[in-house]
């Protein structure tokens, strides 16, 4: 990742007065945390990139690999004392933010996977990771990770990875550099994030229709032991799942979609589709 280049296509507003690129680091995240130690308020939307991270992290203790030259690692420092809900609204910020670079900068419309996967085609593309600072008892920080595949060939996913795992170059994107991607997501995500941590239901309505799901799909949901299985009944104000299970809506807070049933008009479609195929 250039820097001089990067600020050629992206004019730091808030968001990248300080901007830091590096070739390896061991996670993004921990380098924007180290940022918010250092400087407190001071480091509020100051931007990390790395080439390559040797210990990047995904969601719920899974690693997020980052081989170097071919994926976006960045991370976002946030100063925030306020209330910790205002927290939720920075996934949404984030992916909201891939999606629109990933149509500008490639050409590419994605869907969002609650809560914050994006995908194309079907397939991850880019993932996002909030993680906060808390000193004594007192929230003091936010770091928002973006990792987005850029150039992966199949053989730059682990295997267990390849079946679900996509990249721009792989789902037929028009070729983007680091810094053009990186400067599409920045100029996407400096508005989406004061607007979020103003309004976060702001950003659950924009995010409406982008999502991969449809009224009727099938969904199970892990969330720590459990596997709820329900119908996709909506996305509420505050981003949670709403999930009908034997007739009941349940909103679901935290964890994953981890399969999903095509129901509603789309099943008859795909149905169609698989005899028409046969
Ligand atoms: C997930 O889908 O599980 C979230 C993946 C988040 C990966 C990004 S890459 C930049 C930042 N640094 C990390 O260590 N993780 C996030």
């Amino acid at each position: 990742m250039n820097r001089t280049l990067l600020l050629k296509q992206y004019s730091p507003t808030w968001l990248g007065q300080i901007i830091e690129c590096h070739p390896s680091v061991p996670s993004t995240n921990d380098r924007a945390r180290d940022i918010l130690d250092q400087l407190g308020p001071a480091a509020h939307g100051a931007v990390v990139m790395a080439e390559e991270q040797t210990g990047g992290r995904g969601r719920h203790g899974r690693s997020w690999h980052s081989p170097r030259g071919v994926g976006l690692a960045l991370s976002v420092a946030l100063w925030n004392e306020g209330p910790s809900d205002r927290a939720v609204c920075l996934p949404l910020a984030g992916s909201l933010a891939v999606l629109r670079a990933l149509h500008h900068s490639a050409g590419l419309r994605g869907r969002l996977k609650w809560p914050n996967d994006v995908l194309v085609g079907g397939k991850k593309v880019s993932g996002v990771l909030v993680e906060s600072r808390v000193q004594g008892d007192r929230p003091s920080g936010l770091v928002l990770g973006i990792g987005v595949n850029l150039l992966h060939r199949e053989e730059d996913f682990p295997d267990d990875l390849r079946s679900f795992a996509t990249s721009v170059r792989l789902a037929g994107g028009r070729p983007v550099t680091e810094e053009a991607f990186a400067a599409s997501l920045l100029v996407a995500l400096s508005p989406l994030l004061e607007e979020g941590l103003m309004n976060p239901a702001a950003l659950v309505e924009k995010a409406s229709g982008t999502w991969a799901h449809e009224p009727g799909d099938l969904l199970d949901v892990s969330s720590g032991e459990e596997i709820l299985r329900g119908t996709f009944a909506g996305i509420a104000p505050d981003g949670s799942l709403l999930l009908k299970v034997d007739g009941r809506i349940q909103a679901v807070h935290h964890g994953d979609v981890t399969r999903v049933r095509p129901g509603g008009p789309r099943a008859g479609i795909l149905a169609k589709e698989e005899k028409r195929g046969s």
